[in-house]
């Protein structure tokens, strides 16, 4: 499949069938988050990636963070959906930057310009998962509402670095529909 093609056909999934991702095929993922550009070529990512039984302790310690924000009323929206995602996909990749601080700590000024360089190759890499999956047959969504559980799953994962986002993975159990986008007119201006 050509890279368009991938780009044009990737949509967000949310439902999941039971089938476990073969190895090689988690690899060749991987494999395409580390060939994206990154500024100096640092790689600044990290990949945790949960499968199994743990599953359900990843799951558990979000629930944690979400018990822990409502009780300070802090509304967490659509993450009981997003739950339901990082229930049942076979694979969940989480995503973290283990050169930046805690984004709860305090930073100085030349710390926050290397995050924001490194928080686009991190994107970059995510996307290139998101492209090689659906070229392989597989599905995904791209999830920030593990920060609802960011404390929680951090200190399960052990990384001291900043988690960025999450990734689910599998066979895609339905077909959405395709959401719209705004016209390129709208959101471009050429100057000349
Ligand atoms: C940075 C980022 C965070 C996202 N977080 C979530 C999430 O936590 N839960 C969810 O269901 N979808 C999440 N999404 C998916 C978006 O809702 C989705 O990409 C958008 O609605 C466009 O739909 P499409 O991906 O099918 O084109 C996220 C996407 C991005 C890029």
């Amino acid at each position: 499949m050509d890279v368009v093609s991938a780009i044009q056909q990737r949509q967000s999934i949310r439902k999941f069938k039971e089938d476990m991702i073969p190895q090689e095929l988690l690899d060749k993922i991987l494999e395409s988050a580390t060939l994206a550009p990154s500024g100096k070529n640092k790689q600044p990512w990290k990949f945790y990636i949960v499968r199994g039984e743990k599953r359900a302790v990843m799951v558990a310690e979000m629930k944690k963070g979400m018990r822990r924000l409502d009780e300070l009323g802090v509304k967490t929206g659509s993450a009981r959906y997003t739950l339901r995602v990082l229930e049942q996909a076979p694979v969940t990749i989480f995503v973290f930057n283990p050169t930046s601080k805690h984004p709860l700590k305090k930073r100085d000024t030349l710390e926050v310009y290397q995050d924001l360089v490194d928080i686009q190759a991190i994107g970059a890499a995510i996307q290139n998962m998101c492209l090689t999956a659906v070229s392989l047959g597989l599905g995904s969504l791209w999830i920030c509402d593990v920060f609802f559980g960011y404390e929680e799953l951090c200190e399960w994962l052990g990384e001291k670095g900043e988690m960025v986002a999450a990734l689910s993975l599998g066979y895609p159990d339905h077909s959405p529909v395709k959401r719209p986008r705004k016209p390129v007119s709208d959101i471009s201006e050429y100057i000349e």
